[in-house]
Formats: C-alpha cells, sequence, structure tokens
C-alpha cells in the first residue's frame, strides 16, 4: 500500500487505484481523495485544462436543475451517482426550500457514501445507499427509499455526470427506462453527461481513464435523447450545460467549453 490510510477510509477501497468520485472531489477542491487520485487528476488537468471548471459548472447545473423541480413542486428526489459531498448538495439545496423535502443519495464508491453518512447524521430526512445504478430493483427497494420515497407522487431522479461511466453494454437505458417507469406523472429525470467530441483532447482523457479502468463514454446529443424515452424534455431540450435555464450573469460565451450537455425530462 503506497498510501498512508486515514481513519475515515473505508477498509474495502484500494487507494493504489485512482477512483472517479475521488478525483471529482479533487478538481472541486474537496479533501476526500488520495495521492493517486490527486496524480490523475493533475495529469488530466494537463490534458483538459478547464477540468475544474467542467467540474463546477456541472455542480452549478445541478442547482440549477434542482431549484427548477422545487419549483414544480418535487418535494423528493433519488440522487444516483450523488459523489462525495461538496458546496450544494441536493438536500442542502432542497431544504432551504422546504426542510420537509426527502432525498435519496446513491453512490457506488465507499468514500462517498461513508462521507455522506457522516453528513447526514441525524437528518431524518435524507439517507444514503451504497449501490449501483444498473441495479434499480436493489436501490427502488432498498429501505432508505421505501421509508423516504413514495413512487405515488412525483419524484425527481438525478443522473448527473453518471452515465458516461457506464458503457452500453453494461444497459445503462434498461436501467434508466426503469427509473422513468417507477416514477409517478409530473416527475423528472434529471441528466447530465460528457458530450462526444472527435477531439484529441477528448481521446486523450479516454486513454488516461480507461487506463486506469475507469470506464468513460461521451455520447451525441441524439444517444442521450434516448435515456428521456418516456418523458418529454423541459425546454430547451439537450443542450451545452451552461445553456440549461441560465442565471442572470451566467457567463455563456463559448459554452462548448463546458464539454458536457444537460437535459431534464418530465414524465406526462
Ligand atoms: C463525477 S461524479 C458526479 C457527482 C455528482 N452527481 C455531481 O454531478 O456533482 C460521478 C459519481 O458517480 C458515481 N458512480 C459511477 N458509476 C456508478 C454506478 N454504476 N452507480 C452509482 N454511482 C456511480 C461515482 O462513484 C461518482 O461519485
Amino acid at each position: 500500500m503506497s498510501t498512508q490510510r486515514p481513519g475515515w477510509a473505508p477498509e474495502d477501497i484500494d487507494l493504489d487505484r485512482p477512483n472517479a468520485a475521488r478525483v471529482y472531489d479533487y478538481l472541486l477542491g474537496g479533501s476526500a481523495n488520495f495521492a493517486k487520485d490527486r496524480e490523475f487528476a493533475d495529469h488530466l488537468t494537463k490534458i483538459a485544462p478547464h477540468a475544474a471548471s467542467i467540474a463546477r459548472v456541472n455542480r452549478a447545473f445541478l442547482r440549477r436543475a434542482v431549484t427548477y423541480c422545487l419549483n414544480n413542486g418535487i418535494r423528493q428526489f433519488l440522487d444516483i451517482g450523488s459523489g462525495i459531498p461538496t458546496a450544494g448538495n441536493v438536500h442542502e439545496i432542497a431544504h432551504r426550500v422546504d426542510p420537509s423535502v426527502r432525498v435519496v443519495y446513491v453512490d457506488i464508491e465507499p468514500v462517498a457514501v461513508t462521507h455522506t453518512e457522516r453528513m447526514l447524521a441525524g437528518n431524518d430526512n435524507a439517507a444514503v445507499v451504497g449501490g449501483d445504478l444498473l441495479e434499480p430493483e436493489t436501490l427502488l427497494t432498498s429501505s432508505a427509499a421505501r421509508r423516504l420515497l413514495n413512487f405515488d407522487e412525483p419524484i425527481a431522479v438525478l443522473t448527473v455526470a453518471v452515465l458516461h461511466f457506464i458503457d452500453d453494454d453494461k444497459g445503462p437505458h434498461a436501467a434508466v427506462a426503469r427509473y422513468v417507469d417507477a416514477m409517478a406523472p409530473g416527475s423528472y429525470l434529471v441528466l447530465s453527461h460528457i458530450a462526444a467530441e472527435d477531439t484529441d483532447e477528448q481521446a486523450q482523457a479516454r486513454t488516461l481513464y480507461r487506463k486506469d479502468a475507469i470506464p468513460i463514454v461521451a455520447r451525441t446529443r441524439e444517444q442521450l435523447t434516448a435515456f428521456f424515452t418516456g418523458t418529454e424534455l423541459v425546454e430547451p431540450g439537450i443542450v451545452w450545460t451552461p445553456l440549461w435555464h441560465p442565471e442572470q450573469f451566467d457567463n455563456l460565451e463559448e459554452p462548448e467549453r463546458s464539454k458536457g450537455y444537460a437535459g431534464v425530462g418530465r414524465k406526462p
């Protein structure tokens, strides 16, 4: 083991390999990461100099989309691939509006789960499940989901910056379709995703991720449309991330520098 394990690090994680959740945490200025994650992120930043700002732009989309859902009456959220807690977690955004909003976080990475558990200690309206987006039945019937979520009422299911870690052959479309199927009419599917681009930068970044066994799959706008089957895309559809319901004073120049698409679908 090349890295000393801090007390909060779960026993079952491999500190000798970078992990997508912890690399993202480091890019966002967090401290729940290890030497291999930082090394990876620094290498990524050499290839893609805007990597940290891409992460921040994605977080800003998450906040706008959650606010949009709240403004449209949503009072329960299932945030899949929620990541390591950072500024502006879903329950924090929601509880400023209504402390009774219920939130279930899901992540596959044990460090994300441990940190989220700590953050939520004493909070009766939010919980975290360690689990895989690709196992909808397990997540939908988890004790946290059964306690906090009511699928007879509208809900927002968030898949923000997570589906690009799942290859087509693993079945992400069927999994997302299952969540959409479980939603009541008036529910929302929120998605952001790395945009497929034919550039050297993207090819090099993909090689870097795959070298460390982190699958990464960029998708086109057309490919992302398939995830929204069973919903109607909210205006303006699937767009460069900064262009989805921008706020006053947001910088909308060169939105393609976000390298990502975002969209929200409403189940009719
Ligand atoms: C880039 S982070 C995004 C975090 C947060 N959603 C955001 O947008 O700020 C991607 C997260 O997805 C998680 N993840 C990757 N594959 C997953 C899967 N199959 N099921 C659940 N979580 C997954 C990673 O562990 C990581 O925490």
